[in-house]
């Protein structure tokens, strides 16, 4: 039987379900999330938590978050366009990113984006001349590079000195005076960004400390600021999704609430990506072969890295469940290589995993799939890009983390 989809939620079994690989959402436990963190704001007013869109730009995934008044993190135009799609208000848009295009900057510009955070001088000339020729003005942001270590991967970790991102410190004074001796640009915050995944909350401390530091010293020269951002980067429980399917953001919060100190009429922004979506979203692939080698057993799935690149790219752990197939029978754990059918020895998701034993045609979960995880998919290899799903689509018993 083909489930219908977005009709009366009809409930599948394993047998049922549509061609693997594909995505499926929780937009129940999205829900509670985004809950979770507009409670641990409510106390806030000046707190703004724009969604980093790149994280996830699936139309259900969307629309949740923007029904909730959330704003939205742009890195493309885009991305502008799809998060205005989706609903989300264009005075809530921030846009991020080293090499924003003419095209990009005049689009941004006309839909009337809340605050472009800026990263270099030719940018910020760049931007002052398209605002002018349109006689309008761009409201800033300067990126800055606080040299903070955020212990994350290195691949992910953006506030260190050797990076492209942001401008370094020395470098902050002689571009707040160059936006302020221009007509089209206006400054209006400091934006920072240290890296993503960060598990110790200290690092965000750490932060704050560095923001602190600079407002004092910004004030000195006289530069008094309308916002502060501090970028996004809130990591989550790979190894053990079930036991943490929300994030800490009540903890998290309360690190700027104690630590930073929020000058009167500042606002403080968040740029949240994965911590929103990453586990909700779960990849569902099939097993194709079980092959034993000489040392070791592979499952070989239908899913590869042009679905779920992180494995592959950074190395990162997800915890991969094997579902079975309509019949469970009791099956024995056994260590195994859990890899993707695509030619190239990097498709590798998990090695020497401890799963139920696989056989060919089991459904497999790759849990925490949400963030990073369609929006980084590919067509390697004349792959067709996975198909996405939710519980609005239809329901199944292993969609839900445990
Ligand atoms: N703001 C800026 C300026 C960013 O560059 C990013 C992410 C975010 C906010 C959102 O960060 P989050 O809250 O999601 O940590 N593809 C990698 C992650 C790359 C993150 C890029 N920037 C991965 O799969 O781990």
């Amino acid at each position: 039987m083909t489930p219908h989809f977005s009709r009366n939620i009809p409930h599948s079994s394993l047998n049922e379900l549509p061609d693997t690989p594909f995505y499926y959402y929780d937009t129940h436990l999205l829900q509670r999330t985004l809950e979770n963190i507009k409670s641990c704001i409510a106390q806030h007013d000046d707190y703004v938590v724009h969604y980093a869109i790149k994280a996830n730009t699936t139309p259900t995934v969307l629309s949740a978050i923007s029904s909730k008044g959330f704003g939205a993190d742009c890195v493309s135009g885009g991305e502008i366009k799809v998060a205005i799609n989706a609903g989300f208000d264009p005075g809530k848009i921030v846009f991020a990113g080293v090499g924003k295009t003419d095209k990009e900057i005049a689009y941004a510009l006309e839909v009337g984006i809340f605050c472009f955070n800026v990263e270099s001088l030719p940018e910020i000339d760049a931007i002052n001349e398209i605002a002018v020729r349109k006689n309008l003005k761009a409201r800033l942001a300067i990126r800055v590079n606080p040299n903070v270590d955020a212990h994350s991967h290195p691949k992910i970790t953006t506030g260190l000195n050797e990076n492209k991102f942001g401008i370094d410190i020395p470098h902050l004074l002689p571009a707040i005076r160059r936006i302020q001796s221009l007509e089209g640009v206006e400054l209006i915050g400091l934006h920072f960004h240290i890296g993503s995944q960060i598990t110790d909350l200290r690092v965000f401390e750490t932060l704050c400390e560095r923001i602190n530091e600079l407002q004092t010293e910004l004030e000195l020269h006289n530069v008094h600021l309308q916002h502060v951002n501090v970028g996004g980067g809130l990591g989550i429980n790979y190894k053990e999704p079930h036991l943490e399917k929300i994030a800490p953001f009540c903890e998290y919060f309360e690190v700027f609430g104690k630590k930073l100190f929020l000058r009167p009429g500042q606002t403080l922004h968040f740029e949240l990506g994965r911590s929103v979506v990453a586990q909700c979203g779960t990849l569902l692939s099939r097993v194709v072969y079980v092959k034993q080698g000489s040392h070791r057993k592979f499952v070989i799935l239908d899913a590869g890295f042009s679905d779920l690149a992180r494995v592959a790219m950074y190395g990162a752990y997800h915890y991969i469940e094997n579902l079975g197939s309509s019949d469970m029978s009791a099956r024995p754990l056994e260590y195994c290589d859990i890899v993707g059918p695509i030619c190239e020895s990097s498709d590798v998701f998990a090695q020497g995993r401890l799963v139920n034993q696989c056989r060919r045609g089991d459904v497999v979960a790759i849990r925490s799939a949400g963030a990073y995880g369609i929006t980084m998919a590919s067509t390697y290899n004349c792959r067709p890009l996975p198909a996405s799903f939710s519980d609005l689509d239809f329901t199944f018993d292993g969609g839900k983390l445990r």
